[in-house]
């Protein structure tokens, strides 16, 4: 009894601390003409998300993308939680590898394999943000999400300040994020 309360316990803190929105998955654009080679050219930053499970806690957060020949893509995404650093390999493939214009989006798995597109980008200018999502139909109306505004800064460059603000106003609900610590007070040294 005492074993199924904890199971039970633990599944609702699960299904919690996901986004869950009491409407179905909203209509949004995947980016177009993606250039895959730009896109992992440099190490981004996490600057804010919908807070999931198995990102709880997580700050300072980057993602490094390395780019094999086959184009199917090394994922290292590190952050710290409580002052530690916490490293997750993972692996990326295009979501529809042979489609013209290519889509932004990736399949990416982490031990597990995933085999539906799960990293849409909604925007990038590959300089200096990327507006990435996911959205799960759930039964009821419901949809399960995810969100990451990722940087090629820990900062986000004042030049692209309002194009960023305007693109998630418009197709997020913006008072769920979580602004990720990206200062360097906080998050030096960056040793992963
Ligand atoms: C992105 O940032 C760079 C500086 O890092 C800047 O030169 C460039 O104009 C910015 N791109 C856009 C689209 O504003
Ligand atoms: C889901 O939404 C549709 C359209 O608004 C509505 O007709 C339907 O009854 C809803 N279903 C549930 C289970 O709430
Ligand atoms: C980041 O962490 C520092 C040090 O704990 C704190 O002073 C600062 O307010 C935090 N900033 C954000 C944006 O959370």
């Amino acid at each position: 009894m005492k074993f199924l309360i904890f199971v039970i316990f633990a599944y609702l803190n699960i299904v919690n601390s996901q986004h869950i929105f009491e409407h179905p998955c909203k209509e949004r654009p995947i980016l177009q003409n993606f250039d895959i080679q730009k896109y992992v050219a440099h190490t981004w930053y996490e600057l804010m998300r919908f807070d999931a499970t198995f990102e709880k806690h997580c700050d300072c957060g980057q993602a490094t993308y390395t780019l094999n020949s086959d184009n199917s893509v090394e994922v290292k995404n590190c952050c710290k939680r409580f002052g530690e650093g916490h490293c997750s390999l993972g692996k990326a493939a295009l979501g529809e590898p042979d489609q013209v214009p290519l889509e932004g989006k990736f399949i990416v798995s982490f031990g597990q394999p995933a085999t539906e597109p799960n990293y849409k980008v909604l925007s990038t200018d590959y300089e200096n943000y990327s507006i990435v999502y996911n959205c799960k139909n759930l039964p009821e109306n419901k949809s399960l999400e995810f969100f990451w505004l990722l940087s090629s800064k820990p900062q986000l460059d004042d030049s692209v300040k309002s194009t960023v603000d305007n693109l998630i106003k418009e197709y997020f609900e913006t008072d769920k994020l979580y602004t990720v610590n990206q200062t360097e007070e906080f998050c030096a040294p960056r040793d992963y």
